[in-house]
């Protein structure tokens, strides 16, 4: 059995725990600095699965010594996004506190697989990874998932088709120059040109690169929740049941895409290990110079961070 932490029990982190449980297959450990916190939560989620049928193998703790030994760490603690803030403004009270996570979990969990939630995404992964010294197959951030999903999503409601059918691509970084890849995504195997004029298409890529702050202008005092819980717990469930599953995820790069020392939005094959393998796209010179503008929004984030521990 796989034992799975998942760091912060807010909105994200009790969202995931919750799809987590209802999965099942993995014991959960819910943690929060806020004591309490994720108790409280998991008491009521174990309340619920006799009543729903899922899961209860699953503990909160404000106690990061619960955590020990476990294979994936997912990492929601932090601030969420708040009216007229971008992800970036985010990154200098994000990056304290994944400092302090990463001190924390890290020597209990050696061998652990890191899974990155926290905002502005590349940036923390990026942090993450320098921190831990963990090898890069085990450091992986999740927004191509959600990204990718919200297309789906967009797509299914301006053609009526089932987003089963809908496969779309979306890579870059987790922000406004996120990078949806038209050519690489399709319809049931045909193109989206075949159901959708440029007019439709453009409108779903403005509206997927708005997604978040669509959600957050309404929420007023949080960001999204439910989908990017959904999307972690696809890759959790990808890792943990090694299921060789690929999915657009941001992780370091050494070379790929013409990219070096930057954490950033690529198709990966996730499995036990973490990530089997990078793919490499070809891309035009138009889809190149969408990746190096993203590449770019990220490098102007990251030179907020300090690296000391
Ligand atoms: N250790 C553990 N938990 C912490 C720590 C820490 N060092 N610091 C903060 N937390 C907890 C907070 O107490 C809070 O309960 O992280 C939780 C964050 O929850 P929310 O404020 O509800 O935020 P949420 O909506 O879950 O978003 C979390 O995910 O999608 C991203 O942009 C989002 O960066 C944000 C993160």
């Amino acid at each position: 059995m796989s034992k799975v932490s998942i760091i912060g029990a807010g909105y994200v982190g009790s969202t995931i725990a919750h799809w987590a449980m209802v999965s099942g297959g993995c014991q959960v450990v819910l943690v929060d600095i806020v004591e309490g916190l994720a108790k409280g939560k998991i008491l009521d989620l174990i309340q619920a699965g006799p009543i729903a049928g899922h899961s209860v193998d699953a503990i909160g703790s404000s106690n990061y010594n619960d955590t020990a030994n476990s294979d994936l760490v997912i990492i929601t603690a932090g601030v969420p996004r708040k009216p007229g803030m971008t992800r970036e403004d985010l990154v200098q009270v994000n990056a304290d506190i994944i400092k302090s996570v990463i001190n924390e979990v890290v020597p209990r969990s050696p061998n652990a697989i890191l899974l990155m939630m926290t905002n502005p995404l590349d940036t923390m992964t990026y942090l993450a990874y320098k921190l831990s010294g963990f090898p890069r197959e085990r450091v992986i951030g999740q927004a191509g998932v959600l990204d990718s999903g919200r297309m789906r999503t967009f797509i299914a409601i301006e053609t009526g088709i089932d987003p089963e059918n809908i496969h779309t691509t979306v890579l870059g970084g987790h922000g406004d120059e996120m990078v949806p890849l038209v050519r690489y995504s399709h319809i049931a195997g045909m193109p989206l040109s075949y159901f959708l004029s440029q007019e439709q298409i453009d409108r779903i890529i403005a509206r997927t690169r708005d997604g978040g702050a669509e959600i957050v202008r309404y929420l007023k005092t949080g960001s999204a929740f439910y989908a990017p819980g959904a999307s972690a717990c696809k890759m959790a469930q990808a890792i943990i049941k090694n299921q060789h599953h690929i999915y657009p995820a941001s992780v370091y790069l050494q070379g790929e895409y013409g990219m070096e020392d930057i954490c950033f939005g690529v198709p990966v094959m996730l499995g036990r290990t973490g990530v089997e393998r990078i793919i490499e796209l070809e891309l035009n010179d138009e889809e190149k110079a969408a990746m190096q503008r993203s590449a770019d929004l990220i490098r102007s984030t990251m030179a907020h961070l300090k690296l000391d521990r």
